[in-house]
């Protein structure tokens, strides 16, 4: 083909091919076992399947409401009800999206305006500040502190103006696994209380939290519920994120206005999908005992690497553990991810593709979500460097 030949001005400039496409592709030409993406290489439960195959047989493929099949809505209000104590009506305060991605930018589209401010936490998840962006608004970085990557309160009041128009959270946290505690919650509250600011809590991860810990969602917490968006994945919960099935709730106000905008970029997501879920998830042990299943998982990595010289960064929720090799080399992340790649056949994300300035704490980002014979072919590799 040839090339387009006129002019353009890309609205993303410095923006490339997300680092998770180049690592996949990596790992790929190198037949490397790909523990850079974080999706689950086992099955989704066959149970659910034959739901999908049920419905689609049933007829049920053409368009569903654009607010989402009411079942499902009804299912996952009643279900926050019973874990956070909050109270979402089915009908106005919830709306199924396409996956937590479309949900997120849909969001910050219907609301980030010209020169608004938008405080976001980094290592932060790659889809935030395009957005933003996109939306000529104006993306505040606040990092997060280590060694646990904790918020600094102090940095975030300082970052609030009479522009800031949202604050983006995300516990349990992508890429570093670290968890939002209660004081966390206590701060966010003294910070917005009496202003105009929305906070979009991407929760995508809510049932993948480990020892004992609660989920703070911002639900739980009606001073914060009433100025936010919570975004939940049906991919993550179900092992299933090739289905980019997902739902946001927020109060009415704002949920009117996040339609004006969903209606417009997807109007409806896949119909037999969310009927079989509404019936999936009729059976709670189907979510709520995931929380023992990646634990597992993860106790059973961290254990395979205790004789590796690689650093195990704590990790407390989602499905991904953060190693440093600050004892092994003095290579930059990037670097030791091509060579981990090349030389072992492993691929990881380099932690520096989470930061808008690229930091490089000379940390790699590794997803357990994967069968344990896989965990420990990778595990006996590492303990070899
Ligand atoms: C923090 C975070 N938010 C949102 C998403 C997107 O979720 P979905 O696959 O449902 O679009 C992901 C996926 O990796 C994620 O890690």
């Amino acid at each position: 083909m040839e090339p387009f030949p006129g002019n353009f001005l890309s609205k993303l400039p410095k923006t490339g091919t997300s680092i998770f496409a180049v690592m996949s592709k990596m790992a790929a030409d190198h037949k490397a076992i790909n523990l850079s993406q974080g999706f689950p290489d086992f099955e989704v439960s066959p149970g659910l399947i034959g739901l999908v195959e049920k419905y689609m047989n049933k007829g049920m493929n053409q368009y569903a409401p654009m607010q989402g099949i009411l079942p499902l809505r009804e299912i996952i209000t009643t279900k926050v009800k019973e874990a956070y104590s909050a109270d979402y009506h089915p009908e106005t305060e919830i709306n199924i999206t396409a996956g937590g991605t479309q949900a997120l930018s849909s969001v910050i589209e219907a609301f980030v305006k010209d020169d608004d401010e938008v405080i976001i936490f980094e290592p932060a998840y790659d889809s935030y500040s395009p957005v933003v962006k996109l939306n000529n608004g104006i993306v505040k970085y606040a990092e997060l502190r280590q060694p646990d990557y904790h918020i600094d309160w102090m940095e975030v009041r300082k970052l609030i103006t009479a522009h800031t128009r949202m604050i983006i959270i995300n516990s349990p946290h992508n890429p570093t696994g670290s968890v939002l505690k209660p004081s966390d919650m206590a701060e966010l509250i003294r910070l917005t209380d009496n202003t105009d600011i929305l906070v979009l809590s991407d929760e995508v991860y809510e049932h993948l939290i480990y020892d004992g810990i609660r989920h703070e969602s911002v639900s739980r917490y009606p001073q914060l519920a009433c100025r936010s968006f919570v975004v939940g994945s049906f991919g993550k919960t179900f092992h299933a994120t090739g289905w980019k099935l997902g739902f946001v709730l927020a109060p009415e106000n704002l949920m009117a206005e996040f339609r004006k905008t969903h209606q417009f970029i997807v109007f409806t997501c896949n119909t037999p999908i969310q009927y079989a879920l509404a019936e999936f998830m009729k059976d709670k042990s189907t979510y709520q005992n995931l929380h023992n299943f990646y634990q597992e998982k993860r106790d059973h990595f961290v254990g395979l690497l205790a004789k590796s010289r690689f650093e195990v960064i704590p990790s407390h929720g989602t499905y991904f553990q953060l190693l440093s090799y600050r004892n092994i080399s003095g290579k930059k992340d990037t670097e030791m991810a091509e060579w981990l790649i090349t030389e072992y056949g492993i691929a990881a994300i380099p932690v520096s593709a989470f930061y808008n300035k690229k930091n490089d704490y000379q940390v790699l980002r590794f997803c357990f979500a994967k069968k344990d014979e896989t965990l420990e072919k990778e595990a006996r590799l590492l303990c070899r460097i």
